[in-house]
Order: C-alpha cells, then sequence, then structure tokens
C-alpha cells in the first residue's frame, strides 16, 4: 500500500506482520532503504515538523531507521505515559553518538546529562541537584545571590576551563584555611566531595542545558508577545500591579503573577526548546504491545503534541488564557505538556529554570518598551523555526527598546 503524506513523499507502509517476515522493526513506519534506512526522509527537513506529519499517518507510535538504528517516536500522551511512567526503567538509557569526543566511560562518571545509564553517579549527582542545587529551599537561599549578580555586569566566556579551574582552587584554599561559607554551587559540589574535574564538567553542562534553553524560550516569549498586543498588555498590567516602582523584581512577587506564569507555559507549549525527549532503551520492551528493541532511540515528540488540535483547541495560536484556568503543570505528571521531560531522566534545572524565566521575562516587560527598528508592524516577525537542541527563531529576534521607568 502506498501512503501519501502531508510532506509529498510517496512510501511503502509496513504493517504488521510484512514488517516480521523481511525482519523490520515491528512498529509501523515508512518504508526503510537498504543500509540508510529512513535518512532520505528527513534529511535537510525540519525533522519535528515531518516527524509529526509522519505521524499523522503512521500513528503515534512510529519507527524510523537511520542508517542500522531504530528510531521510535510518540507523539501523544498516552504512548508518552507508557515510555515515561510504566517503562522509564528500560527507557530511560541516553544515546551518546559515536563522534562524541568524550569515552563512554567518562561519560559515566562525570556526565549528568550525557551518562548512558542511570547508575550510581549519575543518581548521586541527581540527588545533589535535586536536594541541595536546585530545590526550592536552595533556590530561596540563593535568592540574594541572583540578585547581587543582577547588579554587576560581568565580563562571562572565554577560557571558561581555566578561570573557572583558578576559581576552584582558589575557594578550596580560601576554605582550607578559614572557616567561610558561600552557600553557592560551588559549596555545594565541595562539601559534597566532588573533584575539581567533576565539578568542571558539571558546570560545562549547566551551561549550555541552561543558557541555551532559557535564552530561546525568553526570545520566543518576546516575540509571541510583540505579536500579541492584548496578551502583552494584560502582563503588563499584571507586572504594574505587583512590581509597583521597585528597582528590581523580587522572588517573593512571582507567585503573585499568574498571567505571567501562563504566558511562560504558553510559549514552552508552542516553542519547546527540546522538541524531543531524547532516550534509549537500554533493553528490549514492550510498548502497547509491540517491540522496541533493545538500543533502540526513543523520542518523544513534544513539539507534535503541543500543536495536537485533539489536544489543544486553536493549537497555532498564542493564547496563555489556556493556562489560567487550568491545573496543568509541566512537572511531569500531565503527559500531554511536559517541556520539561517526565520519568527519571526529566530536567533537574526546572525549579532554577522556570524562576529564572518568570524573573527575565517580568524585568524585560515591566522596566523597558518594545520596538521594531524602523517602526516595523510585529505581525511580519518572521516566526520560522530552525531545529536545534534547542529548538530556534530561524532569524534571531532584533529588538529596539526605551525604558518605562
Ligand atoms: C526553559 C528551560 C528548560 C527546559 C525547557 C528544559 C528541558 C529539558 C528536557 C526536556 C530535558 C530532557 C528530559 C528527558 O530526557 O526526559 C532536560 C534535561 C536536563 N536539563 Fe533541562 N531544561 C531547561 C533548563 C535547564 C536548566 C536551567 C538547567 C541547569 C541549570 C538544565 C539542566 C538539565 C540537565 C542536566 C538535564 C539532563 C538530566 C539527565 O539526563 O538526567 N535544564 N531539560
Amino acid at each position: 500500500m502506498i501512503t501519501e503524506l502531508e510532506s509529498g513523499i510517496n512510501v511503502p507502509f509496513i504493517s504488521g506482520n510484512v514488517a516480521t517476515a523481511i525482519n523490520v522493526p515491528f512498529i509501523s513506519g515508512p518504508f526503510p532503504w537498504p543500509l540508510i534506512g529512513n535518512i532520505p526522509h528527513v534529511i535537510g527537513r525540519k525533522p519535528h515538523v515531518l516527524v509529526s506529519n509522519l505521524a499523522k499517518n503512521y500513528g503515534p507510535l512510529m519507527s524510523l531507521r537511520m542508517g542500522t538504528r531504530v528510531v521510535v517516536f510518540g507523539s501523544s500522551p498516552a504512548v508518552a505515559a507508557e515510555i515515561l511512567r510504566t517503562h522509564d526503567r528500560e527507557l530511560s538509557a541516553r544515546y551518546a553518538p559515536k563522534a562524541t569526543p568524550i569515552e563512554e566511560s567518562e561519560l559515566k562518571k562525570y556526565s549528568l546529562l550525557w551518562s548512558t545509564d542511570c547508575q550510581n553517579q549519575w543518581k548521586s549527582f541527581r540527588v545533589l541537584w535535586k536536594s541541595e542545587l536546585f530545590s526550592n529551599k536552595a533556590l530561596d537561599l540563593q535568592a540574594e545571590i541572583r540578585a547581587k549578580k543582577k547588579r554587576k555586569s560581568k565580563k562571562c566566556m572565554d577560557k571558561m576551563f581555566q578561570v573557572w579551574g583558578d576559581i576552584i582552587k582558589q575557594r578550596r584554599n580560601v576554605d582550607d584555611h578559614n572557616d567561610v561559607k558561600h552557600e553557592d554551587f560551588l559549596d555545594f559540589m565541595m562539601a559534597n566531595g566532588f573533584s575539581d574535574v567533576q565539578i568542571l564538567y558539571m558546570l560545562l553542562e549547566i551551561l549550555p542545558a541552561g543558557a541555551g534553553t532559557l535564552i530561546a524560550t525568553t526570545e520566543w516569549a518576546m516575540a509571541e508577545l510583540l505579536k500579541n498586543k492584548e496578551a502583552m498588555a494584560k502582563l503588563h498590567q499584571e507586572l504594574e500591579g505587583e512590581i509597583m516602582n521597585t528597582n528590581f523584581v523580587k522572588e517573593s512577587q512571582l507567585s503573585k503573577l499568574p498571567y505571567l506564569n501562563a504566558c511562560i507555559k504558553e510559549t514552552l507549549r508552542l516553542h519547546p526548546p527540546i522538541a524531543f525527549l531524547p532516550h534509549c532503551a537500554n533493553s528490549t520492551c514492550e510498548v502497547m504491545n509491540y517491540t522496541i528493541p533493545k538500543n533502540s532511540l526513543v523520542l518523544v515528540n513534544l513539539w507534535a503534541m503541543g500543536h495536537d488540535p485533539m489536544i489543544w483547541d486553536d493549537p497555532f495560536s498564542f493564547r496563555p488564557e489556556r493556562f489560567l484556568n487550568s491545573n496543568l503543570e509541566f512537572k511531569g505528571q500531565d503527559f500531554e505538556f511536559l517541556p520539561f521531560g517526565g520519568g527519571r531522566r526529566m530536567c533537574p534545572g526546572l525549579p532554577y529554570a522556570h524562576r529564572q524565566l518568570q524573573l527575565i521575562l517580568a524585568s524585560l516587560i515591566y522596566y523597558f518598551k518594545w520596538y521594531l527598528p524602523n517602526d516595523g508592524d510585529p505581525w511580519q516577525i518572521d516566526m520560522d523555526e530552525k531545529y536545534a537542541v534547542p529548538l530556534q527563531m530561524k532569524k534571531p529576534l532584533l529588538l529596539l527598546s526605551s525604558r518605562r521607568c
């Protein structure tokens, strides 16, 4: 049978029994070519959009072959719950491409993000992140440090390793000689016995994992708010009522800003920075009566779920109001809305990311007015995406600002 896809490709459809007979994955998907598999179907396009369109034909559990590797895509809340809850143990490995310059043994020893399995070292990193670094209590304790950093301007990125290495050494020397405690990231890591090299790796991971996602989300939120004047006005009104001429937004004010929160959720629904949750099967398992072979990549397609008309009314429009009278949270329990993932690999930076997004957006909108250069019409903003991690605006957003107060 030949199926015509929205992408315009004609592909033979392989159903379950035929698939078994010629030894291709049991889950349906477009016909894989010998050796290269389905690479021609996705190369050079926006994979998140293409795969979402393919899933309309092949169903919410679909497979492609990338060379010899099976890639399984889940794109409905029910499939996401199977992958992230029922089979969390088997499907929570990570795949480190062979091109990665670091050996797998090193990744296991030092990396949280790229740790291929969820063994002891990964567990101790997670405990530390959850309890000491990014719990609400720890974040409250660090609020003063963040406020101080906002007031200082810093030069932050070249020769990171060397600079950080020097800081760690200096801190260890100082702490050996007197009892000063800063109670920041470095103190927590050192107090928990992490070596210099472990701390450096951790910092190297936080920077791209944290900064990139926050920057991309802020950029998308600003673009959406510029285009949606009504939402921008409502948000500004809410901020005016709460912040009232203070010099900077205080963390204690954030819980009183429901519309700001709704804008952040709506941005993450439409533009999830990580379009596919990147999991890998550490053993063969069955999901919804289909076999997922060991070592398959298992990707939950957040972009597809965020744009699914079966889940969201008018899914391509920016409507923060949809979150106002709703209990939907992004804490990994609501499987239709998973911008931070779910299960054991869920983003450990969530509490920090959430606070930072609130602080950044509230400050940008409360203290500044924003315009397009040459009096441009915000409807002209090009919202086209560039597939990357994080998912980005194809044309970076260029805005001018003037201070409101
Ligand atoms: C808008 C902000 C952010 C979003 C949407 C986001 C989203 C995600 C997602 C979807 C995952 C993968 C979850 C999975 O595989 O099931 C992840 C993992 C991760 N995130 Fe975030 N993230 C954000 C910010 C941050 C920040 C600020 C940090 C650090 C300070 C961070 C650190 C990490 C780390 C270390 C992992 C890997 C965890 C592991 O593999 O065990 N993220 N994030």
